[in-house]
This record gives structure tokens, sequence and C-alpha cells, in this order.
């Protein structure tokens, strides 16, 4: 636990927070938009203070944090708890909800229920669903209504059983054409961004051409208007494995492990904690403690 307040929260505020029309002015000036998932506070702290234009609290929660097998299972309430933690430590860049699976699909109420609650419960400044087809009326419905949505297409994660695994979109021409109608049509529907996960460059590059709202890019090479990353992927906190489309800016899960296995060493063999670590008591208190005590 912290001994005192550990939050500066006036650290982020000459920053101008990230509005949704900003993120135009970007995609207009070519500055590139800078964004990361995120899960809980002390985290949330840390990505403002490093200046990130936009944070996602994706339903790869369910993975990296709350340990199931895949983002199927996690639910909005479980998600809602990590949005909440997160909207906390935020103050400058847009906070993206993911609408977890189950959550919208069924009609557009559901759709604009679920969003809602982001915004209502959790705070976000805008919501994220995967898909084209018929989540494009999901995204039209829930945009009609004045929430920010962001689309999703390539890789997505919540259908990937239907896609056929984990494995890079859009690789022949029909499949890439699909992928472009998908996109412009959630540009149609009223999003404000659209995230392209894994799919190869060249296509993400000839679709990006044709999108006026911001793409933001994982795994789709270097012409998007933004790049998102998972956080436990960027600073390696797995010990299994990352996509290829990953890279690795700091190795932090070997230096957590060798943290936790020196306490432990130390607690084991009575060197922590010294003197250095604890409080003391007036010689006078502590005698007369053991006269009560005796
Ligand atoms: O849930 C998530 O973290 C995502 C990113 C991979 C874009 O959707």
């Amino acid at each position: 636990m912290p001994s005192e307040p550990t939050v500066n929260i006036s650290s982020g505020a000459e920053r101008l927070p990230m509005t949704v029309p900003s993120l135009m002015e970007h995609k207009r000036r070519g500055e590139p938009l800078v964004m990361v998932t995120c899960y809980d506070y002390p985290s949330a702290r840390i990505v403002e203070e490093a200046g990130v234009d936009l944070v996602l609290v994706g339903d790869t929660a369910a993975m990296t944090v709350l340990g199931y097998e895949s983002t199927v299972p996690v639910t909005v309430d479980e998600l809602l708890v990590l949005v909440k933690a997160v909207r906390r430590g935020l103050r400058s860049p847009l906070l993206v909800g993911d609408l977890p699976f189950g959550s919208y699909e069924v009609s557009d109420e559901q759709a604009v229920l679920t969003a809602q609650r982001f915004l209502k419960e959790g705070g976000c400044d805008a919501v994220k669903l995967e898909g084209g087809g018929v989540m494009v009326q999901r995204a039209r419905a829930i945009a009609s209504t004045g929430i920010p949505v962001v689309g999703h297409v390539g890789l997505t994660p919540q259908t990937a059983t239907a896609l056929g695994g984990f494995k890079a979109q859009g690789r022949t021409a029909d499949r890439a054409f699909l992928l472009a109608q998908d996109a412009l049509a959630l540009q149609e529907a009223g999003c404000c961004a659209v995230v392209f996960e894994a799919i190869p460059a060249a296509v993400a590059e000839v679709v990006v051409e044709r999108i006026e709202i911001p793409v933001i890019g994982i795994g789709a090479g270097g012409s998007t208007d933004g790049q998102v990353l998972v956080w436990h992927d960027l600073l390696g906190l797995y010990e299994w494995g990352s996509p290829r489309f990953v890279k690795r800016y700091a190795d932090l899960r070997p230096q957590i492990l060798e943290a936790l296995q020196r306490y432990s060493t130390e607690v084991r063999a009575g060197e922590f904690p010294t003197s250095e670590y604890t409080y003391s008591i007036d010689p006078a208190e502590l005698s007369e403690l053991r006269e009560l005590l005796a």
C-alpha cells in the first residue's frame, strides 16, 4: 500500500484532453495516434503520464487480467469494474470501452443499452465493437444516440473461431474487398474511428487511402493513422509468446519474477524486514507496555 498519496492529478493537466473531433484533426495533420490497452488504476496513471492519446479497456482483459482462455466469457459487469478503475486514473486520453461478446449483437436496443452503461457507469468517452455485416447496423444504432463508436475489422477475436482461429485476415482479394466494404460501411454508419487487426500491410494501405475516419492498426503495418498494442504484449508480461505483430518495449515479467523470488528468499531467511523498514517506539512507552502486559 502506498504510504502517502502518490497521485499527481495535475501531471496530465497541461495536455489538452483528446476528443472525438481531435482524432480527425490528428488524421488531417498526419500525426499518428497512439493507443494502448489498459485495465487498472496504477497503469492508467502511467499511461496518462506517458502522453498516450487513446486508451482502450479491451475485452482482452478477459485473457490478460482475468485468466479466461478467450475473450468470449467476459461480462459487461466484469469489464465495467476495470473501466471505472482506469477512468479514475485518466485525464487526457480518450477512453474507449470494448463491448464484450454477447452484449450488443442481439438487437440495436441491446447494443445501445450496453453502450450507455459504458458511458454512464464506466465514464467512457466512446465504445468499440467488433465486426462488419449486421454489426454495422449496431454501430449505426449506437452512433445515432450520440455515443461515439469505434469499429473493429480484420481479426476480430470474439468471433475468431468462425474466422478459422487467430490468424491474419484479408489475404485474398475477395476477403480484403469484404473487409474494405465493412470498414467503409462502419464509417458510413457513423463510427468515429476503426481498428484494423492482423491484415497485410499492403491491404491496410489501399483501404486506408479510401477511408476518411482515423484507422488504428494492430498488425496492419505502418500506413494506418495510429497504432494500438495490448499492455501485456508491449511490456512483456506474459509467460507465453505474443503475436508476430507485437513489439515488446520492455520485458517486465522476468524482472517481477526475480523481485518476488528475492523477497521470498529474504523473508524465509529472516533478512526482511530490517530496522530500516520498521517503526520505533519511545523506550519509556515500551517499558510501560511491558508492565501493562505483565
Ligand atoms: O480487446 C482489445 O484489446 C482489442 C485490441 C487488440 C484492439 O480489441
